[in-house]
């Protein structure tokens, strides 16, 4: 069956969603009542969220939980986390915890500048390209005032734009590469809008500058967009203690713990494979924190998993080290991140989400998010060192199962009850379950 289709856009909500049902559902009817389901019986706030987007039928819900209990340079944060996968949260929470009674989370904001390019391509004499650059470079800054001005207001605005010579790497190819600061916003329209005011004042300019020829007049702008590639808007986390005080249940003997500990984040330096995994770690905490305050959690992944191959070789975010009988555990990590402008101001659940942070700074969210990540870096490779990951992951994702076989209050509790001391799978719960209908 072919589903192409022509003016889509231009239908209503609900033809839309008819033409969906009538299209990849033999019972139409089911389809159109389950996203009608999912529709917010307020109709001003269902519009909000209809208009985010393009095309909207329906809303797609992601849990918000909470880990409390995050110490962070002395100061207590409970952090919202949106997040679908099980455990995440319970094991933010669990190392916030493990943490707090340990010194917390100290964390530092090393930098905040935000990058952003113009490429384009200019055929012939470099020095001539140079000498224009110099004499024209006032001009980006004087034609991007209207644009500035806020921003300058509030401690922000472009840093430095230098001319980049590219050419060793692809013939004719330049940049005005630009650096920004954009205080509490992440920036991003910000930066874009400037960027394409270089663009237009490069074009311009070069077309009245005597000493090109007609061919290097006619510079080819190819693109004007910010980087996701942040190396210079990093925040470090770090927490420590006594190798002695690390001592808890699950860790009868620190200094062994320790010592494996410090060679599973080994391993995820020198090791990609075992890398991406251990970063993958991190990201769940800081993704869940990143969606939860209106943040663009996949310019954050980009720039994050960027970062950690900026030497050439993907590597792990985070380090440890056992000195002087001291255990460290830090994590280095780009965060371009935003308190104001964006969804923030508009999506009701995040402005909520910044008040249970106490509307933090961008540079205060920084914090949080590297903190969070680390804790859950800390959750994974304490299991996963200890007595693995399935005996926690599975008990939490047996919720998960019991709803898939639409158990019964009573098959819950008769399962509860007997996975107690079981090793939980899906199929031993499927089993199970089956034994109590028989
Ligand atoms: C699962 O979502 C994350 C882990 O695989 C991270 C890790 O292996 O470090 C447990």
């Amino acid at each position: 069956m072919n589903h192409e289709v022509s003016g889509f856009s231009k239908l209503s909500k609900i033809e839309k969603i008819n033409w969906i049902a009538q299209n990849y559902f033999s019972e139409p009817k089911v389809a159109v009542a389950l996203l009608q389901n999912y529709w917010n019986s307020d109709e001003k706030l269902q519009q909000l969220h209809d208009e985010f987007i393009e095309n909207t039928i329906s809303n797609f819900y992601l849990p918000l939980g909470i880990a409390p209990n995050f110490n962070i340079n002395g100061k207590n944060y409970t952090v919202p986390m949106v997040i679908e996968e099980s455990s995440v949260v319970a094991a933010a929470a669990k190392s916030a915890k493990f943490w707090s009674n340990r010194g917390g989370f100290k964390t530092t904001v090393l930098n905040t500048e935000k990058i952003g390019q113009v490429h384009f391509i200019y055929k012939g004499d470099t020095s001539k390209l140079d000498t224009f650059f110099k004499q024209t470079k006032s001009k980006f800054y004087s034609e991007t005032e209207s644009i500035t001005k806020n921003m300058q207001k509030r401690g922000g605005g472009i840093l430095d734009i230098v001319l980049k010579d590219k050419t060793s790497d692809l013939e004719n190819y330049f940049q005005l590469h630009a650096t920004f600061e954009t205080k509490d916003s992440m920036g991003a329209n910000f930066i874009n809008s400037c960027l394409e005011q270089f663009a237009k004042t490069l074009k311009a300019e070069a077309q009245n500058y005597a000493p090109f020829s007609e061919e290097e007049k006619n510079i080819e702008v190819v693109m004007s967009i910010l980087s996701n590639y942040v190396t210079n808007c990093i925040v470090r986390a770090e927490v420590s203690c006594p190798i002695a005080a690390l001592a808890e249940k699950h860790i009868e003997n620190p200094t062994e713990f320790a010592e494996k500990f410090v060679r599973a984040v080994q391993i995820a330096e020198i090791e990609p494979y075992r890398a991406v995994t251990h970063n993958k770690g991190i990201m769940n905490g800081v993704d869940a924190v990143v969606l939860a305050s209106g943040n663009d959690f996949r310019a954050v992944e980009a720039g994050a998993h960027a970062y950690a191959s900026r030497n050439g070789k993907y590597s792990s975010l985070s380090h440890a080290k056992i000195e002087n009988g001291i255990f460290s555990f830090w994590l280095e990590i780009p965060l371009a991140l935003g308190t104001v402008g964006g969804l923030t101001s508009l999506h009701p659940l995040v402005k909520l989400n910044l008040e249970i942070l106490e509307k933090p700074s961008a540079q205060q969210l920084m914090q949080v998010v590297a903190a969070v990540g680390l804790a859950q870096n800390f959750a994974a490779l304490r299991s996963l060192t200890t007595k693995g990951i399935q005996e926690g992951h599975m008990k939490m994702h047996l919720n998960n199962i019991l709803n898939q076989y639409h158990a019964t209050g009573e098959e819950r509790i008769k399962v509860l009850e007997y996975f107690k001391d079981t090793t939980i799978s899906h199929a031993s719960v499927a089993e199970y379950l089956e034994l109590l209908r028989k």
